[in-house]
């Protein structure tokens, strides 16, 4: 087994599918983030939580990084609803939550209350600009807050990728069946292009596996969709991966684009996974230049290791040097800044969506091919 311990200790379970909830009167209607993150509480990947956050632990993890009890905790799990549903919401009612006229789960409700959202906006994303995607999502959703622990009733069908979509129970088995003491996780809401194949293998030199966990929840308009993104996983892991020294798993939640906060949140989830160890390179869950390069890196001062419970491993900046003729970051290699590959995402994603291939140098051809034919069908798909 993995020698990772669940945050909190015991990896929660909040599955109930034998529970009737055909007699309960009030619903709440659920929005991608919501019912991602209530499947993501009930199979553990957010242990400790066993529900939505109320006001207490809400409080304490936006001004302290910690819930009530202590415990390192950075992104707030909320559970919005209109002014007009919560009035209709009793304190102690069971609750059914609905999407699309599913019932997904319940909640035992023990908390309404309002959020500051400009100060969740502050505290959380470091801005209150709804330029920021995660800000104008906050800000978008309704105003009041369910708190209360969860069932989940029944599973969201997984469209695709299902093979891929793993509970953290499944996966601290596959790495205890793998043989693996020590698993360094990786998150990216991005293809692999050659630094992160570069800081994954460079942590693969000194631990057991590398679970490479790609975010397939909503991202913004403009990032790389999950299905496009899949196609250039798998040519990678084909091809230039030992097959068992990776294990390969989907990350089903959404993206916040918080940054040095979302970084520890991502770590956190990949303990529960079974990771014993974490990646963070540059600008880590970073959108625009709302966020200092190391930022990410630097908030984990604010936990002892102990109490993080997953071992952080930070990269600097990592890029092609064309004198080095290797991978490199500035921790490495002597040279100035003009023999450096260096291209911005927003710039990569221009050129891929324009059928141009980024140089080898940046990305690899093949992972360049797959993803300009993705891009392509995908703008056929939604013009037509
Ligand atoms: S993220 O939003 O999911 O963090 P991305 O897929 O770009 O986006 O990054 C995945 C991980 O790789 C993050 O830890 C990020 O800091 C790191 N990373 C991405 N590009 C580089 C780079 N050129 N050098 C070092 N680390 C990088």
């Amino acid at each position: 087994m993995s020698t990772s311990q669940p945050h909190g200790g015991k990896l929660v379970d909040r599955i109930n599918h034998s529970y009737t909830f055909e007699s309960l009167k009030n619903e709440i209607e659920l929005d991608a983030t919501a019912l991602s993150d209530l499947e993501l509480i009930a199979v553990g990947a957010y242990s400790p939580l066993e529900g939505f956050l109320g006001k207490k632990d809400y409080d304490s993890v936006v001004n302290n990084l910690r819930l009530a009890g202590g415990l390192p905790w950075s992104i707030p799990i909320t559970l919005p609803v209109p002014q007009e549903k919560a009035d209709q919401l009793q304190i102690g009612e069971q609750v059914k939550l609905v999407k699309d006229g599913t019932v997904y789960g319940v909640i035992g409700v023990t908390e309404k209350y309002v959020p500051d959202k400009k100060k969740e906006a502050l505290h959380v994303y470091k801005t209150t600009e709804e330029a920021h995607p995660g800000v104008k999502k906050l800000y978008e959703r309704p105003d009041v807050y369910i708190g209360g622990p969860i069932y989940l009733l029944h599973r969201p069908k997984k469209e695709r990728f299902t093979e891929f979509y793993l509970d953290p129970k499944q996966t601290r088995e596959q790495f205890g069946k793998l043989g693996w003491k020590t698993v360094v996780g990786f998150q990216t809401r991005n293809p692999v292009h050659r630094a992160h194949e570069y800081i994954q293998k460079t942590a693969l030199e000194t631990v057991d596996g590398l679970f490479l966990n790609p975010l397939v929840g909503e991202t913004k308009a403009d990032d790389i969709p999950a299905d496009v993104r899949m196609e250039s996983y798998k040519v990678l892991l084909n091809n230039y991966y030992p097959e068992d020294r990776v294990y390969f798993a989907v990350f089903p939640a959404s993206m916040r684009y918080a940054g040095p906060r979302e970084a520890v949140f991502h770590a956190i989830v990949r303990k529960n996974f079974g990771c014993t160890h974490f990646i963070v390179g540059r600008d880590h869950a970073g959108v625009g230049s709302y966020y200092g390069t190391y930022d990410a890196q630097k908030i984990f001062s604010n936990f002892t290791k102990e109490e993080l419970g997953i071992e952080t491993l930070f990269f600097e900046h990592s890029f092609y040097c064309t004198k080095c003729e290797n991978m490199a970051s500035t921790k490495t290699c002597p040279h100035d800044q003009e023999h450096h590959v260096v291209l911005s995402g927003t710039k990569v994603r221009a050129l891929l969506r324009n059928g141009e291939t980024p140089p080898s140098t940046f990305s690899r051809p093949e992972v360049a091919e797959v993803l300009i034919k993705g891009l392509q069908r995908e703008s056929v798909t939604v013009t037509t």
